[in-house]
């Protein structure tokens, strides 16, 4: 063995790598796979123009979010480094070097805010999870406590959720993310396939389903349906913020990379068109039985209320076998929750590991404490805050961020670099058309995109 290859496998045993393809797609995936796909990507498929919005997600997540994808995941294996790193070591100049760091600095610091945001709302899912079995026991009390939107109630399973999520990141790389995202992805899977079968199988579910499949196409050119594609799409690629630079800097240099970022959208993309066909029949299934499904302004229920009230309802009409349902569901929503969590807390971890040399356990407990202090200031200042951070973050940063690590890819980087990083471990690819199409079009038409529907967002 080389002294070069020597030194890399124990840099990488040092910063932890995935033992596998698989564990690194499964991961990867966990991350994409969120309460984004089970919960964003159906009701704003239902607010716009149902199909309409299911090709033009699918468009973009394909030309837009995939290359950007891609080059978070070029950069993070060719740097094995977290993000404010990264961003340094590809910078050749001293100007572009404090660019990246203070880039790198501002996509930690959104990974964090998603998160802080992120633990309230799968606190919720892991409240209503435990709701059907506390009914189950005959308490109540307790049930109603769990089901009602107190601070209390909230600041404890805010709390409970970011100890799972801390419990998996404490174990590193390959113990904790792969050995996790292994176990919760498959079973989030069967999950949601036997949920699917079960809800189409109930009266007035065809209903939904046209709703969801039939193109609105008149909507098609609408610029809000775009921006909103396109968020989603980034939200769901969990795209801009360190999150897949990460996880790239894990794998293993013999791996294809274009095939994986290929197999991660179609997974992410898969799943979030899956969940439409969950969602919104199970809507339209509660109609059904009698239950108001639309909202005050007349538009179809979309946020909290649909998961909530609506489908809490609706099991709850559904006898024994709605206790199940509603077990499974929730835990449906809290497994997707952790798997992209995860993720999210590896970003400030890495950087804390790396740049302090602190070890992993009190980067990681560190780092979950200062979450759990903004969540608690969002949870006490619920309406002031909760949509603020939400929008800042995941409407106008992450697109941002993306476009800001397409231009440190191609602009910055040195273009020889990018192209011996894809090609590392799979020569073939230089007959591929990502090999031909991809640098030429993440430099110039992927920042000018982002930034047409970034600017249409800031002026509407
Ligand atoms: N992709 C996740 C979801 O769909 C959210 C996420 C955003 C994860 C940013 C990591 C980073 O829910």
């Amino acid at each position: 063995m080389s002294a070069a290859s020597e030194r890399t496998m124990s840099m990488s045993s040092q910063r932890g790598v995935f033992s596998s393809k698989t564990g690194f797609i499964l991961a990867a995936s966990g991350s994409a796979v969120g309460l984004g796909n089970i919960w964003g990507f159906p009701t704003n498929a239902a607010e716009n123009g149902g199909g309409a919005f299911v090709l033009m997600y699918f468009v973009l997540a394909f030309c837009l979010a995939y290359p950007a994808l891609m080059a978070e995941l070029i950069i993070g294996r060719h740097t094995k480094a977290n993000m404010v790193h990264a961003l340094q070591i590809i910078s050749p100049g001293r100007t572009s070097k404090i660019f990246g760091t203070l880039t790198g600095g501002y996509g930690i610091l959104v990974a964090s805010l998603i998160l802080s945001f992120y633990s309230i709302v799968a606190g919720w899912m892991l409240a209503y999870l435990l709701e059907p079995l506390t009914t189950l026991a005959g308490l109540d009390d307790l049930s109603d406590w769990l089901t009602g939107n107190s601070i209390a109630r909230n600041l404890l399973f805010t709390g409970l959720f970011l100890v799972l999520t801390c419990s998996v990141i404490a174990a590193g790389v390959e113990h904790g993310i792969e050995k996790w995202s292994c176990r919760l992805m498959p079973a989030l899977l069967l999950m949601l396939a036997g949920l699917i079968v079960y809800v189409l199988m109930q009266p007035g579910a065809i209903t939904g389903l046209k709703l969801y499949l039939i193109p609105d196409f008149s909507q098609l050119g609408d610029p809000k349906l775009i921006i909103s594609a396109l968020g989603q799409a980034f939200f769901s690629l969990s795209l801009g913020v360190g999150t897949m630079l990460i996880y790239g800097s894990y794998l293993r240099p013999e791996e294809n990379l274009p095939a994986m970022g290929a197999i991660v959208t179609l997974v992410d993309s898969s799943v979030a068109f899956l969940a439409g066909l969950l969602v919104l029949p199970a809507l339209f299934v509660a109609q059904q039985q009698g239950l108001n499904i639309y909202s005050e302004s007349g538009s179809l229920m979309a946020g909290p209320d649909l998961i909530f009230q609506t489908l809490p309802a609706l099991f709850a009409g559904m006898g024994k076998v709605g206790t199940l349902i509603a077990l499974v569901f929730f835990a449906l929503m809290s497994i997707a929750a952790l798997t992209s969590s995860i993720s999210m807390l590896e970003v400030p971890v890495s950087f804390t590991i790396e740049n302090h040399a602190t070890r992993r356990r009190s980067a990681t407990w560190l780092a979950g404490i200062a979450i759990f202090a903004v969540s608690a200031v969002i949870v006490v200042n619920f309406t002031a805050l909760f949509g603020l951070v939400v929008t800042l973050t995941t409407e106008y940063s992450q697109p941002l961020l993306g476009l800001l690590l397409c231009v440190f890819a191609t602009w910055v980087w040195h273009r020889d670099m990018i192209l011996e990083e894809i090609r590392s471990g799979h020569p073939e690819v230089e007959y591929s058309l990502f090999w031909k199409i991809w640098p030429g079009y993440a430099k110039y038409c992927c920042p000018l995109l982002i930034a047409l529907v970034l600017s249409q967002s800031l002026s509407g």
